[in-house]
């Protein structure tokens, strides 16, 4: 567990303009793809958090030149798809399921022998909803017992395209297989039981691959080549989800956060905050590097308790901890189902939010796949995060609406995904102090 703590006072509102920092998937991906083609990436607005650059760090030890990053300016200096070289050591990838599970597939079809390993979490996170297709195609890795990291991948396995039918929503396992496919002989091809975030295919197209999408399948055909191409991050819309909460929960509210990504694969907070009753609006809507960006404008409004629709579920999937604190801060109920992925992310999340929220007097009922939550009042008093940044951050906010003052412990890791979030909280009016 880490020292760092969030101390909160209660009250405040949130007001101003701000950006915040750039969004996680479309910065491990600039990496990814920039490594692997073939000229000069530059790569803007990236993301200087602990996991994108724990993802940077894995391609320079696999010998690719990265200069930066430099307030968010990146240069890859492709190597081409035969170019990574054997690492010197095991790859870390800290916290990072996204690192361990993109980073499984592309290195599936290398040359060489590679060991990814990954803090206390992330190796007790599931890693067989990868290994087990990519086995299919002829992949070599080994998994401690249970199917977690340290994975160990053998190079030089000859891979061959499959066409997958995907058990759970994962944009994770779809982008691995999509990765090993650039090296697989023929057609790879995955189909979603429902949509998810379509940063890899857009980004593989803006570096050259033809991706083609019937439906809910997508395909590529592996032997191709990647052509390196400028990538402009937008800033992550679940960085902006926490402020979108704090705004719509404290009353006098009115902020605006710029050049946010609206992929519509990731604004389901903005689409349930909506139906709760929220006031926000898209201001500015324009497309940056093969990504739609806006403004985002929001003022405080009084929310009220929803059945959280299912097909809302995997475009919301990082924000439900912040939308539960909405939830608390609704008139009447809100249930949330079809939910049971966020049992297996950086904590398990319902479990963790139930007991933080319970901390705070708020009646909250969990459940396998969901909770539900009685909004109410918040009160004060001390929650901890279990190391995962984005509980942490969503605690942060339901001080704007609590009775009294609240602690929030183990807060180290929101440096995964955030760097400066008490900072940038506290410019626009949240009362907020770090204490190591
Ligand atoms: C991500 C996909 C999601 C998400 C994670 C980032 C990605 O995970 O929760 O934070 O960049 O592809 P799953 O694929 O496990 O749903």
């Amino acid at each position: 567990m880490s020292d760092l703590k969030f101390h909160l006072q209660p009250g405040g509102q949130l007001s101003g303009k701000i950006r915040v920092p750039g969004d996680k998937s479309i910065s491990h991906r600039s990496i990814m793809l920039g490594s692997l083609a073939e000229g000069v990436t530059e790569v803007s607005g990236f993301l200087q958090g602990e996991d994108s650059l724990a993802t940077l760090n894995a391609f320079r030890q696999m010998g690719v030149r990265i200069e930066g990053p430099e307030e968010g300016r990146v240069t890859i200096y492709g190597v081409g798809m035969a170019g990574l070289q054997l690492p010197d050591g095991p790859l870390d990838l800290g916290n990072s399921g996204t690192s361990m599970r993109l980073l499984s597939g592309l290195l599936a079809g290398q040359t060489f022998d590679v060991t990814l390993t990954g803090d206390a979490s992330l190796s007790g996170r599931p890693m067989r909803r990868v290994t087990d297709p990519l086995a299919l195609m002829g992949a070599q890795i080994e998994t401690e017992a249970g199917g977690m990291a340290p994975l160990v991948i053998s190079g030089g396995a000859s891979l061959k395209g499959i066409d997958y039918p995907m058990p759970m929503a994962s944009a994770q396992v779809k982008s691995s297989l999509l990765l090993a496919g650039l090296y697989a002989q023929g057609e790879t091809c995955v189909t979603e039981p429902a949509p998810t975030r379509d940063h890899t295919e857009r980004m593989l197209r803006g570096f050259g691959v033809a991706v083609t999408r019937r439906g809910h399948q997508v395909c590529l055909t592996g032997g191709g080549k990647l052509q390196a191409t400028a990538v402009d991050v937008p800033a992550d819309i679940s960085s902006a989800a926490f402020f979108l909460v704090g705004a719509s929960i404290a009353e006098g509210s009115d902020l605006t956060l710029q050049h946010v990504g609206i992929n519509p694969t990731r604004t389901g907070v903005i689409n349930i905050l909506r139906e709760m009753g929220a006031h926000i609006e898209l201001l500015n809507e324009r497309s940056s590097g093969g990504e739609p960006v806006a403004d985002l404008r929001v003022r405080a409004a009084p929310l009220h308790g929803i059945e959280i629709p299912l097909e809302q579920v995997p475009l919301a999937i990082d924000e439900f901890p912040a939308l539960f604190v909405a939830a608390a801060c609704a008139e009447g109920e809100t249930v949330l189902r079809g939910a049971e992925e966020l049992r297996v992310k950086e904590s398990d999340r319902i479990q963790v939010m139930a007991d933080g929220l319970i901390a705070l007097g708020v009646d909250a009922q969990p459940t396998q796949d969901g909770i539900v939550i009685q909004g109410g009042g918040i009160g004060g008093g001390t929650v901890t995060s279990h190391g995962d940044h984005r509980i942490a951050m969503s605690f942060a906010m339901a001080a704007l609406r609590a009775s009294g003052p609240i602690e929030i412990l183990d807060c180290e890791n929101v440096n995964t995904s955030f760097p400066g979030f008490s900072g940038l909280s506290k410019q626009v009016g949240l009362n907020i102090e770090e204490l190591k």
